[in-house]
């Protein structure tokens, strides 16, 4: 990655469209969103009016109707980065941190995986600040690394990395990411 955001940095300043077109830092921010996805649990929706024919399930548009509006309960289903981002018919071995696997699959694969891809939702609800993450990630990241390598610090030990699900986001278990800084000078 190093080498493909120092070329990319080497005229001074890239463009963002430029920046947005590098295929290794595409891959290991993917890869990150993918295993440890900001927000990974259950991603709510209500069914609509009349209800909805889901993969040959009746979705009903309520889960208990009355003709007292407040004692109506609205059927709500949903689904959640989580499993999707997990499923090992997608991607094997799923808890791996492994970013060649969106450079080295062929074309068709990649399609499967990115309709799998669910980091930022979709829809109406979907996050409405997709693109702007994007380039916020890629312009810190490129920025940092074209300075620094990093090393992960000795004492840290993988289970510190676990997910710890936080309900509105998730941070490590740990609560920390221990890594050295070093320069490329
Ligand atoms: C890596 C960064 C980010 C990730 C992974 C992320 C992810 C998400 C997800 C999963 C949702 C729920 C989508 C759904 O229910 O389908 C969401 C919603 C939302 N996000 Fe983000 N987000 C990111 C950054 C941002 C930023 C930088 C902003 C604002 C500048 C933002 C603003 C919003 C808003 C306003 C919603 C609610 C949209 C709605 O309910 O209509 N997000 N985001």
């Amino acid at each position: 990655m190093h080498d493909e955001v120092a070329n990319a940095l080497r005229s001074g300043k890239p463009s963002l469209s430029e920046l947005d077109k590098l295929p290794i830092l595409e891959a290991i921010l993917r890869e990150g969103l993918r295993v440890f996805s900001a927000i990974p649990f259950l991603e709510p929706r209500q069914v609509p009016a009349g209800g909805r024919v889901l993969n040959n399930y009746f979705l009903p548009e309520f889960v208990f109707s009355s003709l007292i509006s407040v004692l109506t309960i609205k059927t709500t289903v949903g689904i959640q980065a989580y499993t999707l981002h997990h499923d090992e018919s997608i991607f094997p071995d799923a808890n791996t941190f492994n970013p060649d696997r969106w450079l080295e699959a062929d074309e068709e694969t990649v399609k499967i995986m990115n309709r799998s891809f669910w980091a930022f939702g979709s829809g109406q609800r979907g996050c409405i600040a997709e693109y702007l993450a994007w380039l916020e990630m890629k312009i810190a990241v490129a920025m940092l690394y074209d300075r620094f390598r990093t090393e992960i610090y000795s004492g840290f030990k993988d289970e510190e990395m676990e997910l710890d699900d936080q309900i509105s986001s998730i941070v490590p278990i740990s609560r920390r990411c221990m890594l050295i800084f070093k320069s490329w000078d």
